[in-house]
Parts: structure tokens; C-alpha cells; sequence
């Protein structure tokens, strides 16, 4: 891999924003601004009951006039944000298990012109979401789900972890190129940088409940923390996908488009390329292990699908590429062995907190819920879920502990 960002542009990734779409459009030309505008007022169209009325009413369009990728992402971020309310509608078990035509048909073919599935995805509701409020940095999102600036909250500190990353990407092709020409030392400082960047990418995430203030030009971006409660009562369900879901058990019927119901996961940060990225770059390898390792590394091949496909031939072509951890094994240097030890160590504490999270967000109030309800003294099936469908707990500590084996002992 060539030290150049015309290689990055083939693999859509952005010198500032990495794996997130550099200043996605915000509006569509007639007639797909139909689909915006719905997708704008979507909370208020949800609480007035109108939401599936208004989604029946639009034209069965074509995909043709939708010039361009920025167009297209944000077409499917629209449909997407149509798709999970017409589905869920109040969140309260009201399902609906068919996606009518004239918004189906449309949504499957810009998913195949995509490479994406017709679900929203992380690719759409955090990289494809955001745009700048005002000149100091400020950012929002184009698009809300109902539970005020929760969802907020939650995807605009998942770009501000995509974001610090992206220096971290920028460092790779040296990399490559230090492992090929046995270079040590130019390795080692690129490794440094990588692990400062990771670094910076956990301080991100612990703004999830404003434990730290942004310190950079983007100091302001996010006032919004996300409030446990909101993100388990509201924000998950508009989130979950139709696989492996006991409320849609056959998944969705796209009406128009298959004749039968189609499963596919929810909208995840699994799906985000940045941890794999960093895996693959560090030579951390999720199938070596147990059958509950294979499972995982299954999940988390599968969630490459929900990829933009340019992100996933990333991925692809790191594979391809020099294993730096067999060349720092090879050399016997205890600096530099400390060094690559450093950045396992923060994709290790990156993983740490992402499960302190998961507990406070996901464990604790699935936990309370079922108190509520009396039911049983842990949380319940569904309840144990990921929004991508995993049985959470030993999918998440067979991550980190894979990740952990990692590290270079001495000697
Ligand atoms: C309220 C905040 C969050 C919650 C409740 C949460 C929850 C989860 C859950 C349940 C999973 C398991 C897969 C699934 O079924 O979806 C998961 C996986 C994952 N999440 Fe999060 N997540 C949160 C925030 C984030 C953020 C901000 C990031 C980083 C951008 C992130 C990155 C990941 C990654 C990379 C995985 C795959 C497992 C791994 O590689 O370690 N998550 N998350």
C-alpha cells in the first residue's frame, strides 16, 4: 500500500473524517425530497400517529435520478430512517411485518446500486449523518429518531471516535512500508502515533456521559450525552434489525421486491471499520480460539457486509498486507515490542470501556426492566440482545479477551 491519499480515495476514506462521509449533502432534489421531509419530522409524525400514513402516501420512485454517492447515501439514510419508523411506529409492539412497495422497491434498488443492505446501518445513521451547525465545528445530525438528543448523543460521539481514528489511518501506509523495508525505527514512531490516536479515540468515547471535555476545535460538538434510560427504552428498538428478532422471527417482507421475508440486523457500531481496521493492521486475530471465538469472528465477517463495500476492500487489502506483528516478533526488540504492545493495549482499553458502556446502557436497565415486570431474576432473551443481534455478553468478553492474548510477552 502506496503512502498516498489517491489510494485512500478509492477506499472512500477521508484525510479528516476517515470511514465517515466528508460533508454529507443535506437535501435531495424533487421528488426524493418527499422522502426527506418525512424522514425531518419522523418523532412528531411518530407521536401524531401519522407516520405510516404519510409513508404509504409517497410515490413508488425510481432510483435513476439520484445523481452521484453523496445522493445516493443520503437517499438510504432517508428510506432507512422511513423504514425503521414504518416497522416499529411507537415503539410499543405494534409491528408492522410488511414494507410496502412503494418505498421498498425503491430502498432495495439504491441498496443494491450501495453494496449496502436495505436496513439502516452504521454507514448511514452515523457516517452519513452529520453536518456542520456552525463554523466553529459544531455538529448535528441530518435525522432523529423520537427520544430527543439521545440518538444524538449516540452518533455523533461514535463520528467523534471515527474521527480520531482517522489520523490513526493515515499512519498505515508507512507502515506497511517500514515492515517492508525492516525500517524499526520509522515503524516504531508510526506506532506511536497509532496508539496516541487510539488513545484519543477512548477520550472521545467517554463523552458518552460527559466525563471529559472535548479538547480541540470540536470542544462544543457534543453537549448531548446519552442518557441510559432513553437509549434502552426508545433509541435501541428504532435500532434493531428482523434477524434473529423474536418480534419479527421470518424477518421483513419487502413487498415488490422478494416474495419472501428477509432477515437483516440492526444498526450497530459493530459495523463501524475502525476496531476491525485496527485488528487486522495489529495482527489480532478473532477466530483463534474456542467455538465462542469462531462465533464471534463469524459476526463480526458478517457485519463487513454491512459495510460500504469500498471500506470493506479496505480491510480486504490490509489483510494482504505485511503482518507487523510477525516482524516485530522477529526483531527481538523489547522497545519496539512495547511499542506494538501499546496500541493492543488501547484497542484492549478501547474494548474495556466500550463494555462498561454496554452494561450501563444495555445490562443495568434490561436488568431493572425485568425487576419491574417481575418476571425473572436476569434480564430476558431479547433483552440480552445487541441491536445487531448478538447475545452480547460472551460475544463482547470473547472480543477483548481474543484481544488481550494479543500482547507480546517478554523474551
Ligand atoms: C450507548 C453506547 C453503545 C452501546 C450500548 C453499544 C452496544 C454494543 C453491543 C450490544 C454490541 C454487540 C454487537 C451487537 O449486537 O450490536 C456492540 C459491538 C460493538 N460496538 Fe458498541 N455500543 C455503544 C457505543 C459504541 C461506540 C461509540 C463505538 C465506537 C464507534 C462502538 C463500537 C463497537 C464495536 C467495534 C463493536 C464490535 C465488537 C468489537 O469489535 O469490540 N460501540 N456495541
Amino acid at each position: 500500500m502506496e503512502n498516498s491519499w489517491k489510494m485512500f480515495e478509492e477506499f472512500h476514506i477521508d484525510e479528516e473524517m476517515g470511514f465517515a462521509l466528508p460533508n454529507p449533502l443535506v437535501e435531495l432534489p424533487h421528488p426524493y425530497d418527499a422522502w426527506i421531509s418525512i424522514a425531518r419530522n419522523l418523532p412528531q409524525l411518530i407521536e401524531d400517529g401519522q407516520l405510516r400514513a404519510e409513508v404509504e402516501k409517497l410515490a413508488t420512485l425510481s432510483t435513476d435520478g439520484l445523481e452521484g454517492h453523496k445522493e445516493q447515501r443520503l437517499g438510504h439514510l432517508a428510506l432507512g430512517y422511513l423504514t425503521m419508523a414504518y416497522v416499529w411506529g411507537r415503539g410499543d409492539g405494534d409491528i408492522r411485518k410488511v414494507l410496502p412497495s412503494n418505498i421498498a422497491i425503491p430502498y432495495c434498488q439504491l441498496s443494491e446500486k450501495l453494496g449496502l443492505p436495505p436496513i439502516l446501518v452504521y454507514a448511514d445513521c452515523v457516517l452519513a449523518n452529520w453536518k456542520k451547525k456552525d463554523p466553529s465545528g459544531n455538529m448535528d445530525i441530518l435525522f432523529s429518531f423520537p427520544g430527543g438528543d439521545c440518538g444524538k448523543g449516540f452518533f455523533l460521539i461514535s463520528l467523534l471516535v471515527e474521527m480520531a481514528a482517522a489520523s490513526a489511518i493515515k499512519v498505515i501506509p508507512i507502515i506497511f512500508k517500514a515492515v517492508q523495508c525492516e525500517d524499526s525505527e520509522t515503524l516504531q514512531d508510526a506506532l506511536r502515533e497509532i496508539a496516541s490516536c487510539l488513545k484519543r479515540a477512548l477520550e472521545r468515547f467517554h463523552q458518552i456521559h460527559g466525563k471529559y471535555c472535548m479538547p480541540y476545535t470540536m470542544r462544543a460538538a457534543v453537549k448531548y450525552y446519552v442518557d441510559p434510560n432513553i437509549f434502552f427504552n426508545v433509541l435501541r428498538i428504532y435500532l434493531s434489525g428482523w434477524k434473529g428478532n423474536p418480534s419479527l422471527p421470518e424477518g421483513l417482507l419487502y413487498e415488490g421486491v422478494w416474495d419472501t421475508p428477509k432477515q437483516f440486523a440492526g444498526g450497530s457500531a459493530a459495523q463501524s471499520s475502525v476496531f476491525q481496521c485496527f485488528d487486522v493492521l495489529l495482527g489480532v486475530q478473532h477466530a483463534a480460539g474456542g467455538a465462542s471465538s469462531v462465533s464471534a469472528a463469524e459476526f463480526l465477517q458478517e457485519m463487513r457486509t454491512y459495510m460500504p463495500p469500498a471500506h470493506r476492500n479496505f480491510l480486504r487489502s490490509l489483510e494482504s498486507g505485511p503482518s507487523v506483528r510477525e516482524f516485530v516478533l522477529s526483531k527481538g526488540d523489547a522497545s519496539l515490542r512495547e511499542t506494538y504492545n501499546k496500541c493492543v493495549q488501547a484497542m484492549v482499553s478501547l474494548r474495556k470501556y466500550h463494555f462498561q458502556i454496554v452494561t450501563k446502557y444495555i445490562l443495568i436497565p434490561a436488568r431493572r426492566k425485568s425487576k419491574e415486570k417481575g418476571t425473572s431474576k436476569g434480564s430476558s432473551k431479547s433483552e440480552d440482545k445487541g441491536t445487531g443481534g448478538t447475545s452480547l455478553v460472551d460475544f463482547l468478553k470473547t472480543v477483548r479477551r481474543t484481544t488481550e492474548k494479543t500482547l507480546l510477552k517478554e523474551g
